[in-house]
């Protein structure tokens, strides 16, 4: 084979992750399964495989040859293909489906070149012609050793690899979400209103995006959008934020920039995000038309954004918002209000979902702890934005 054997046992012991991936027996030798229903090619295949320093096991089937297989790590499987019951192919077939890295190597007769060509389509590392020679079998299985191996080390490599990327994914994620959080503080420094609001919005809006049973995706893109939508009041005077009666037309001009203004700050890191920032452009847009800031209507404007629409003057109705024109509204009287402007204002299907939502406890009806199903995501962004 090639090496010697104290080298090609180094080798597999070293490489792979344990003695039983390896196909290794208690003491660490490399094991081999000799499969073959000729009681005397049999023992002449495992002296042969023995004086090369495996442990080896005979079967005298194939079915013999799997219960084994269930029961104790084998490094390499030698099998006849002609047997009766079970044949060799049958048998290579059964070993493929349940030890897909186990190394088969299958044994056939001179005439049997196509069966010899159908053990390697079906997953035979190589196969050995009656008569063999000692020379020969020593090379054959010391390839087979080798190949095995490097599919083994690949294998770990690529898993190694696809969990540092996931990790690396995830760094990506947390860095995107202290971002969103930085934004978040900003904004709070100046307007301590609106920390509490993006959240409830947030969440209004996630309760009415899985009403209307929207993807994950979009639910997960829905839930940052409504904490970063007013992102835009960091360029809005305090004294206007802050203002206590009512705004002059001046005033609501200005505060009404926002979302541009935040759409502007907010473009360079939401490009994975675009439904996020959809909602922070067009969460004033009407579904009758004339909002801002782009006049859109009906569905032209983006549905996260007719969402958001909806979660956003739900919760300046029921929160007393110091612009807000009145007091602030029971829920009862918030829903008749979300009623009376859907269709001019707000998207039918999207107020039809919100009443669906309220009516399943998804819309909690105090500021306090979210019910039903933001339940769930109160934790999530509790954690990810911090408190
Ligand atoms: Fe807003």
């Amino acid at each position: 084979m090639n090496g010697t054997r104290a080298e090609m046992s180094v080798g597999l012991v070293g490489k792979d992750s344990g003695h039983v991936q390896a196909g290794l027996d208690g003491a660490g030798k490399l094991t081999c399964l000799v499969v073959d229903d000729e009681p005397h090619l049999r023992h002449a295949v495992r002296r042969l495989m023995e004086s090369e320093g495996f442990v080896c096991v005979e079967a005298a089937s194939g079915e013999a040859a799997l219960a084994i297989l269930g029961e104790r790590p084998v490094t390499v499987v030698l099998s006849d293909v002609r047997m009766p019951r079970m044949d060799g192919l049958s048998f290579l077939r059964e070993v493929r489906a349940l030890y897909p890295d186990m190394a088969v190597v299958m044994i056939t007769a001179v005439a049997d070149v196509d069966v010899a060509v159908s053990c390697l389509a079906l997953g035979a590392m190589d196969y050995l012609m009656k008569p063999f020679h000692l020379d020969e079998v020593r090379a054959r299985v010391g390839q087979v050793l080798e190949k095995r191996r490097l599919v083994l080390e690949n294998r770990g490599y690529q898993i190694r690899l696809e969990d540092r990327v996931q990790a690396q994914a995830r760094r990506l994620e947390d860095q995107f979400l202290a971002t969103m959080q930085s934004f978040a503080n900003a904004l709070e420094v100046k307007d301590r209103y609106t920390r509490g609001h993006s959240i409830r919005v947030s969440q209004y809006s996630v309760a009415i995006a899985k009403a209307m049973e929207l993807d994950t995706e979009l639910v997960r893109q829905i839930e940052i959008g409504g904490h970063v939508h007013d992102i835009g009041k960091i360029g809005v005077r305090e004294s206007v934020l802050n203002k206590p009666g009512p705004l002059t037309d001046e005033e609501y001009q200005h505060i009404m920039t926002h979302p541009m203004v935040g759409w502007r700050i907010l473009s360079p890191v939401l490009t994975d995000r675009p439904l996020a920032l959809d909602i922070v452009r067009s969460h004033h847009e009407r579904f009758g038309g004339r909002g801002i800031p782009d006049g859109l209507s009906g569905t032209g404007i983006p549905l996260v954004a007719r969402i958001a629409a909806v979660a956003d003057s739900f919760d300046a109705m029921t929160s007393g918002r110091a612009y807000r024109r009145g007091g602030r509204l029971t829920l009862e009287a918030a829903v008749a209000e979300l009623e009376r402007c859907s269709g001019t204002q707000f998207d039918p299907d999207v107020v039809r979902a919100f009443l669906a939502a309220v009516a399943n406890g998804g819309i909690a009806n105090t500021h306090g702890t979210p019910t039903g199903e933001l339940a769930a995501y109160a934790e999530p962004m509790a954690a990810g934005y911090g408190a």
